[in-house]
């Protein structure tokens, strides 16, 4: 379904983009993937340089699969989460032996490996294959609990389930990859969790939020 919501952020990422080392136009799956497993838990900023050099270290997938554990995890190092370098190597091994050496391009196939979740199958499905699929991070979380006023905690079972609903419907058939990622910069630089700037948002006249002035208090967290 193409939105106004869907047709006026995809005019604003035209124009707004962050210029970023994984964003190709035919992305290499393999690229995509590495990126999103270091963007899980790491600022955009300090993932360029670690996403450079892994990239020159271990060009292609077939490269990570065959390399030794110990350079793997020395590629990784200053990232942090150790894991989910165990994981990338893991299941670049897994897919050299299951998938002929390819990323699947299907959400599920793309769950069955180790370390990729909702999110990082979304996000890889979408960006790298175009397919029509959501990926909801902490950023797309936030836009869309703002623009649709969701009130019950975003990460309790009923929030969860709200927010992917959401970011399913207003998906734009055929630009999936796109908008995923506008939302992810949007969320970035202006729709940001404390002061948002609404004024310059593209979005501003479908937000429920905003229209309430309730913006800063969604999303609600979960009471503790
Ligand atoms: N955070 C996670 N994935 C991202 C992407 N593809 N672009 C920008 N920020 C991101």
């Amino acid at each position: 379904m193409q939105t106004e919501i869907a047709e006026r952020l995809l005019e604003w990422y035209d124009q707004h983009a962050r210029s970023l080392p994984w964003r190709k136009r035919d992305p290499d799956p393999y690229a995509v993937w590495v990126s999103e497993s270091m963007l899980q838990q790491t600022r955009v900023e300090t993932v360029i340089p670690y996403y450079e050099r892994w990239m020159a270290r271990f060009p292609t997938l077939a490269a990570l699969a065959s390399a030794g554990e110990q350079d793997v995890l020395q590629a990784w190092e200053g990232l942090g989460y150790y894991s989910r370098a165990r994981n990338l190597h893991r299941a670049a091994r897994q897919v050299m032996e299951r998938f002929a050496g390819r990323l699947p391009a299907d959400r599920a196939a793309l769950e069955s490996l180790p370390g990729i979740g909702r999110y990082t199958a979304g996000a890889i499905a979408s960006i790298a294959f175009g397919l029509d699929e959501p990926a909801l991070d902490g950023n797309i979380r936030r836009v869309y609990a703002r623009l649709f006023d969701v009130e019950v905690p975003a990460r309790s079972p009923d929030g969860e389930k709200r927010l992917w609903d959401l970011a399913a419907k207003n998906l734009p058939a055929g630009r999936a990859g796109d908008f995923n990622q506008a939302l992810m910069d949007l969320g970035a630089s202006v729709c940001t969790p404390r002061s948002p700037s609404c004024r310059l948002c593209p979005l501003n006249g479908s937000c429920r939020a905003f229209a309430l002035g309730v913006q800063e208090e969604r999303p609600v967290l979960t009471a503790r």
